[in-house]
């Protein structure tokens, strides 16, 4: 048994997230976390809330409430979609935690000691309007690189380019508007990761199964321009985690807190300690995950996000790490995600274009959608929502060949044979065959799960569904009910071992509907893997009954899908502004 440790991207606490968020980190994550349990691993999945910097200042601003009560509302928002969505977090924590707190002033006091961190004058703009700094977003003005009249003083939304605020050409408060503003001198701390660059190439290089899309990323911020940049950590902000040495106070830092990208990857550390607090566990239960010294060095450590956060994970947090000098856990594995486009665009949440979580389980169960984005995840090229592929994906690989599957059955069954399960008589050629196929495939299936190739998965364990399909076409029971009543009862026998065996292996892609399928066999099934299928295909007890299972899954008809369409188009779907 490996201990697993899992995290996945923590989400900004400004609104609702949408599909694409939710298929870049949180829920393939959760696959893999509830693959790996499944295969009796000990896992710890640690997600949270990114709670500091101006998104959430501005939000909060927009909601017309304080930045506190704003974050603590849309934590338990938050929360409850991913419960409604199934992500099966070990915890859910805060970036604003009292254990963040701690934790973020400890590193930086560490950094420190270990001469990692340079006091910088730097420029900032100054709102003569606002009475205040205007750090990141709190600025905009037309992008130096493209030229979008609109962009963020941090990145431009429209060609990606990371800025720094004074960079914007025409900049204004996205506080008041005002474009009274000018530069003032200010003191701020920066992190010396330029030292690093050494290091984090060989550590980088050292990783050779990691996916392209992580390393070419990494690379070119190592390399790219002048190279790998100290950068700023601390902000003139009100809210986030005050700047200290540790526990001590950081002379001429009073008023400044750390910068959020900071804080938000040490939360995932913050988190498991937090998940500790929560369970009445002393610290050694979470150090154990993250300390080299306390039982870490056996925990294999995998990272999920879109492939915006790679460099933040690639190369500042690591910096944090090795420059505090402690033995904290290092990443072994970064799983990136390109970005998934609605409908011929992007998602906006600005725009309110695309589906949001909420509204998407409005309309459909957790399961559906979690088998399309899943299905189609973008791994190695960006991909695309429409509700025609959407249509056809639940249509066809849901509705017409695992639901239709267990519904044929479960009803034959039940009609010819009554409550118990049909008895097993002997297997034929054709079981026998099936189990074969079965078995390369369930094989292929672990190692794309293994290695995280979530949509080449998702196909083979289409694969496996539809064998379900062809073998009660060819074994034809219906045929066999007139000249040998035993052999319809092996053959129901069988099938109704497929669908338990189907409601163990599909776990990871649709938990609900799995639950459900092992549902039908209330005494006797269990989430085992099926290491040994020979054994699986006959575990069911004939003695226990079977449960008419409710229609798995409904199609989606396509007067549905137009009306989907138009109420997702944007423009009025404005409910998710942030
Ligand atoms: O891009 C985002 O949504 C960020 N909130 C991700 C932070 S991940 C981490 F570092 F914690
Ligand atoms: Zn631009």
């Amino acid at each position: 048994m490996d201990r697993i440790l899992i995290t996945s991207a923590i989400p900004y606490i400004n609104g609702i997230k949408h599909l694409g968020n939710l298929v870049g980190s949180q829920l393939p994550s959760d696959l893999f976390a509830r693959y790996m349990r499944l295969r009796g691993h000990e896992v710890m999945f640690i997600c949270a809330t990114d709670e500091h910097g101006t998104p959430a200042e501005i939000a909060a601003k927009d909601a017309g409430k304080d930045v506190a009560t704003y974050c603590q509302e849309m934590y338990h928002v938050q929360k409850e979609l991913a419960e409604r969505f199934h992500l099966s977090f070990d915890h859910f924590g805060r970036s604003s935690s009292q254990r963040n707190h701690a934790l973020t002033q400890y590193f930086a006091g560490r950094l420190e000691e270990n001469g990692y961190i340079t006091e910088v004058i730097e420029k900032q703009i100054y709102s003569k309007a606002d009475q205040r700094y205007l750090p990141d977003r709190y600025v905009r003005g037309e992008c130096p690189s493209c030229g979008y009249a609109n962009a963020r003083g941090d990145q431009c939304e429209n060609c990606t380019k990371q800025l720094d605020p004074t960079d914007l050409i025409n900049p204004y408060s996205a506080i008041s508007g005002s474009t009274d503003l000018e530069i003032r001198k200010t003191k701020h701390l920066y992190l010396r990761q330029s030292l690093f660059r050494k290091k984090l190439e060989e550590w980088i290089d050292s990783k050779n199964d990691w996916p392209i899309l992580t390393t070419s990323i990494a690379k070119k911020w190592l390399f790219d321009d002048a190279g790998l940049q100290d950068r700023g950590i601390t902000r003139d902000l009100d809210w986030g985690i005050p700047v200290r040495k540790g526990t001590e106070p950081w002379p001429g830092m009073e008023q400044k807190v750390f910068y959020v990208w900071f804080d938000a990857p040490i939360e995932y550390i913050a988190a498991t300690a937090e998940w500790a607090d929560t369970n009445n566990l002393t610290d050694e239960a979470w150090e154990r995950w993250w300390r080299t010294d306390k039982g870490a060095e056996d925990v294999r450590y995998i990272q999920f996000m879109g492939k915006d956060n790679v460099p933040f994970h690639t190369l500042s947090f690591p910096v944090t790490i090795m420059g505090s000098n402690d033995p904290w856990k290092l990443v072994d594995y970064i799983k990136s995600f390109n970005f998934l486009n609605y409908d011929g665009g992007q998602f906006s949440t600005s725009l309110g274009r695309g589906i949001f979580m909420d509204q998407a389980l409005d309309i459909l169960p957790a399961d559906y959608w979690r088998w399309w984005l899943l299905s189609h995840a973008p791994e190695h090229s960006d991909s695309e929502f429409t509700w025609e592929n959407f249509m056809e994906s639940i249509n066809n690989d849901l509705a017409n060949v695992l639901g239709n599957f267990v519904s044929r059955v479960t009803q034959f069954s039940r009609k010819h044979f009554g409550q118990t399960i049909p008895l097993n008589h002997g297997w034929t050629e054709l079981e026998l065959n099936t189990i074969k196929r079965l078995k390369t495939n369930l094989e292929e299936y672990e190692n794309c799960l293994e290695q995280i190739e979530i949509r080449k998965a998702a196909q083979i364990l289409r694969r496996i569904w539809s064998y379900g399909n062809e073998y009660i076409q060819e074994a034809a029971p219906w045929v066999k009910l007139k000249s040998d009543q035993e052999r319809a009862s092996t053959i129901m026998n069988f099938s109704l071992n497929l669908i338990n065996f189907y409601g163990i292996v599909s776990e990871p892609y649709i938990p609900e509907t799995a639950k459900l399928m092992r549902g039908i066999f209330k005494s006797s099934s269990s989430l085992n893997w099926p290491h040994d299928i020979e054994h699986c295909l006959k575990s069911l007890d004939p003695l226990i009954l079977v449960e008419m299972p409710p229609i798995l899954f409904k199609k989606i008809t396509p007067a549905e899908c137009e009306n989907w369409k138009s109420q997702f188009s944007g423009q009025s779907n404005q409910s998710h502004d942030t």
